[in-house]
C-alpha cells in the first residue's frame, strides 16, 4: 500500500517504487513557490465561501491553517517531504494534519494542474518587477557614467575597426536603450503572465459554481484564462520570459565583451574596480575582469534553457502532461542568473573608473576623421563619392607618413584637391568631429547630455 497520506492512492494496490518516488518527484525544487501556493489556496477558498461552496468557518480556519503552515516554513521549521512529491502536496497534507476534515476541502473545484500554473504565474509576476528593478538600477548606472563622460572622445568603432570618433557618453547611451527595449519587452511579457488559470481544475473545468472573476481579482490578475485545457497546459509564457531573458542577457553579454576588451592593457579605456576581479595563480601581474566574463559566460546557459523549453513544450498533446514540471529548474535557473548578473553589473558601472587621455590618445590612431574631411569636401561643392576618392588617397599618404589628416600640412592635402584650405583643420579635430554630430541621435556632447535628460525622464515615466 501506499503510504496513507499521499492524497491519490486510493486506487493504487501497490506503492511506489522507491526511486520512482524519488524521481517524479519535485518538492526539491518547486518547494521555492510556497508563498505562490498559498497565495493562490487563500484565494481559491476565498472564493469558495463567496459562492457558498465552503462555509466561512471552514474558510476562516483554512486561511488561518495557510498562514501558519506559511510562518512554519519561513521559520524554517517544515519538514518537507519526497514520498509527498511536489508543494501542492506538502502543503496540503500539513494543512489535513493541522485541520482534518476542514483542510481536505481547499482542494474543492481545482487540481494541481490549475493550481501549479497559477503559482508559476504568480512566481513570475512578482520575479519580473524585481528584475525590472534590476534593469533600472543598471540604466541608472550607466547614466552617471555617460554623464561623467558625455563629451570624453574615444574612437568608434566599425569590424572592431577605428571608424569615426564618438564620445564615450554615447557608447554608454546605445547600452542604456538596449536595456530600455528589454525592460519594455518585460512588461510586455507580464501582460501574458497575469491570466489566471484556476476553475480550469483537471483540464475541463469544474462542475462547482464557481466565480473566476472574482479569483482573478483577488490575486490581482487582469483576468481568467478563456479556454480550460489551454490555462493547464501552456508554457508559453515561460518560454516568453526566457527569450526577454535570453535577449537581456544577449546584450549584457556585449557590454561585459566591451569592458573585458577596453580594461585591457592594450586599451585602457576603463579600469575595473579590484572589488571585481581576481589575480592569477602564477601570473603576479594579472587583474583578471572575472565578473563580466562570467557573465558573458551566463548568456549562454539562459541561451541554452530558452531552447530547453521550447523542445519541452514541443509535441505535447492537450492538455497536462507531467513533462511539464520540467519547466521549473530552468525558469528558476534564468530567474536567479538574471538577476545576479543585473546585481553585479550595475555595482561594477557604480565603481567603473574611465580614462579619457586613453580614449582620446587611441582616437587619434586609424584616421577617425576621414568622413569628416569627406563632408568638408561636399560642403565645398565635390560629389560625395568623388570626395570619398580624394580622402582615400590622402589617408594613403598618411599611412605612408606615419602622420594623421590633422598632422598632415596643407599644401600635400591641396594636393588631393585645391578645395581644402586653412578651414580644414577645426574639422578634423576629434572635438570638432563629434560636435559637428549635432542632431537627435548623434554623438555630440550637446545631444548626449540632452538624450542623458529624456532617459531620465522615461526612467521615471515607467515605474517598475
Ligand atoms: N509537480 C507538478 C508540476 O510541476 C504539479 C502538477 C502535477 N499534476 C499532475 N497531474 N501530476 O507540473
Amino acid at each position: 500500500m501506499n503510504s496513507p497520506d499521499k492524497p491519490w492512492a486510493g486506487r493504487f494496490n501497490e506503492p511506489t517504487d522507491a526511486f520512482v518516488e524519488a524521481f517524479t518527484a519535485s518538492v526539491d525544487f518547486d518547494r521555492r513557490l510556497y508563498r505562490y501556493d498559498i497565495q493562490g489556496s487563500i484565494a481559491h477558498a476565498t472564493m469558495l465561501a463567496r459562492q457558498g461552496i465552503l462555509t466561512a468557518a471552514d474558510r476562516d480556519a483554512i486561511v488561518a491553517g495557510l498562514t501558519r503552515i506559511r510562518e512554519r516554513i519561513e521559520a524554517g521549521e517544515f519538514e518537507w517531504s519526497i514520498p509527498l512529491e511536489d508543494v501542492h502536496m506538502n502543503l496540503e497534507a500539513a494543512l489535513v494534519a493541522d485541520l482534518g476534515d476542514t483542510g481536505k476541502k481547499l482542494h474543492t473545484g481545482r487540481s494541481r494542474n490549475d493550481q501549479v500554473a497559477t503559482d508559476v504565474r504568480l512566481y513570475l509576476r512578482a520575479e519580473i518587477a524585481t528584475i525590472r528593478a534590476g534593469i533600472e538600477r543598471l540604466q541608472s548606472a550607466i547614466l552617471e557614467v555617460a554623464e561623467r563622460e558625455a563629451a570624453s572622445v574615444m574612437p568608434g568603432f566599425t569590424h572592431l575597426q577605428v571608424a569615426q570618433p564618438i564620445t564615450f557618453g554615447h557608447h554608454m547611451m546605445a547600452w542604456f536603450e538596449m536595456l530600455q527595449r528589454d525592460r519594455e519587452r518585460l512588461a510586455d511579457c507580464r501582460r501574458r503572465v497575469e491570466i489566471l488559470p484556476l476553475g480550469a481544475a483537471a483540464l475541463a473545468g469544474t462542475t462547482y459554481p464557481i466565480d473566476r472573476h472574482y479569483t482573478a481579482e483577488l490575486l490581482g490578475f487582469a483576468r481568467p484564462a478563456e479556454n480550460s485545457l489551454d490555462a493547464v497546459s501552456d508554457r508559453d509564457f515561460i518560454i516568453e520570459f526566457t527569450a526577454a531573458a535570453a535577449i537581456l542577457m544577449m546584450h549584457l553579454s556585449r557590454c561585459a565583451e566591451e569592458l573585458i576588451l577596453w580594461s585591457s592593457a592594450q586599451f585602457g579605456f576603463v579600469e575595473l574596480s579590484d572589488a571585481f576581479c581576481t589575480g592569477s595563480s602564477i601570473m603576479p601581474q594579472k587583474k583578471n575582469p572575472d565578473v563580466p566574463e562570467l557573465v558573458r559566460g551566463k548568456a549562454g546557459r539562459i541561451f541554452g534553457h530558452l531552447m530547453g523549453l521550447l523542445t519541452l513544450m514541443k509535441g505535447q498533446p492537450l492538455a497536462y502532461n507531467k513533462d511539464n514540471q520540467e519547466d521549473k529548474e530552468p525558469l528558476f535557473d534564468t530567474v536567479d542568473n538574471l538577476k545576479g548578473s543585473l546585481k553585479v553589473f550595475a555595482e561594477l558601472l557604480g565603481a567603473l573608473k574611465c580614462n579619457p587621455q586613453r580614449m582620446r590618445a587611441a582616437a587619434r590612431q586609424g584616421f577617425a576623421t576621414a568622413t569628416d574631411l569627406a563632408d568638408y569636401l561636399v560642403r565645398k561643392g565635390i560629389p560625395f563619392r568623388d570626395a570619398h576618392e580624394i580622402v582615400g588617397q590622402a589617408v594613403a599618404l598618411g599611412i605612408r607618413e606615419k602622420k594623421d589628416l590633422s598632422e598632415l600640412p596643407l599644401e600635400k592635402l591641396r594636393r588631393f584637391s585645391p578645395e581644402i584650405t586653412e578651414d580644414v583643420f577645426p574639422v578634423l579635430t576629434l572635438d570638432g568631429s563629434v560636435a559637428a554630430r549635432d542632431h537627435l541621435g548623434g554623438t555630440a556632447p550637446t545631444q548626449v547630455r540632452a538624450a542623458i535628460r529624456r532617459a531620465r525622464e522615461r526612467l521615471a515615466d515607467d515605474p517598475t
